[in-house]
């Protein structure tokens, strides 16, 4: 997160994927040790010199974004964990007010919401998989989602979301479905800022 820090990470990564430029480049997690001015300036050079097209950040809160926008460096994205059991709807808010694309990792709660009753009655009614109810519903709400699966049957399925719709009954029951429960949580994350 320190300048020098970045700027080597970033050529490293290009290194290794073999390419010139990166056209997202996020900071991973916020990091309170390092001013996140210090870390702005740096992808802002980055962006500057060619090697990012977009800079985006990962797991920031309302208000780490409020103290990186301070820095007048646009954010395309904020990528963080968004589930129906993780609706985080106050985030979403202040990061369409503010031209911020939300990114949703582990959209299926790593696997861990697909037997959710009220997901599968949903599912039933349109012929789809709680997988892909989970995934319509992200979609529905402009959000991006980068579900993973090792199996290429899953991705298949994970993408097949765009032949059918949920209706505003079955939106309204799955928002209702937060209980504020992550499954990514390491010791060093920085959630109650
Ligand atoms: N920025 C960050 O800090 C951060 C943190 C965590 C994760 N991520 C990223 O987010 C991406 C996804 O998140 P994730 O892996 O944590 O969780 P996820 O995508 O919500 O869930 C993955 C789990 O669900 C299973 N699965 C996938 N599709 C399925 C389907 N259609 N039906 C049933 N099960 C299915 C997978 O098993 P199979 O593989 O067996 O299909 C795997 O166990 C990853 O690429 C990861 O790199 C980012």
């Amino acid at each position: 997160m320190h300048y020098q820090d970045v700027l080597e990470a970033c050529e490293q990564t290009l290194k290794e994927l073999k390419t010139d430029y990166l056209d997202l480049y996020l900071i991973h997690w916020p990091n309170r040790i390092v001013a996140i001015e210090e870390t702005m300036k740096a992808m802002k050079k980055l962006l500057d010199d060619g090697l990012i097209r977009n800079i985006g950040v990962s797991n920031f809160t309302i208000n780490h974004l409020k103290d990186a926008l301070k820095t007048k460096v646009k954010i395309v994205a904020n990528q963080v964990e968004f589930h129906p059991y993780l609706y985080q709807e106050k985030l979403l808010e202040f990061c369409r007010q503010n031209g911020i694309a939300i990114i949703a990792y582990s959209p299926l709660g790593r696997g861990n919401i697909l037997k959710d009753d009220v997901l599968v009655r949903i599912a039933r009614k349109h012929n789809k998989t709680t997988a892909q109810v989970c995934l319509r519903w992200l979609y529905q709400k402009g959000i991006a989602a980068i579900p993973k699966s090792s199996s290429v049957e899953r991705l298949k399925e994970n993408i097949d979301i765009f032949d059918f719709s949920l209706d505003q009954k079955d939106v309204k029951e799955i928002d209702g479905l937060n209980r504020n429960i992550r499954f990514v949580n390491p010791v060093f994350s920085d959630f109650d800022y």
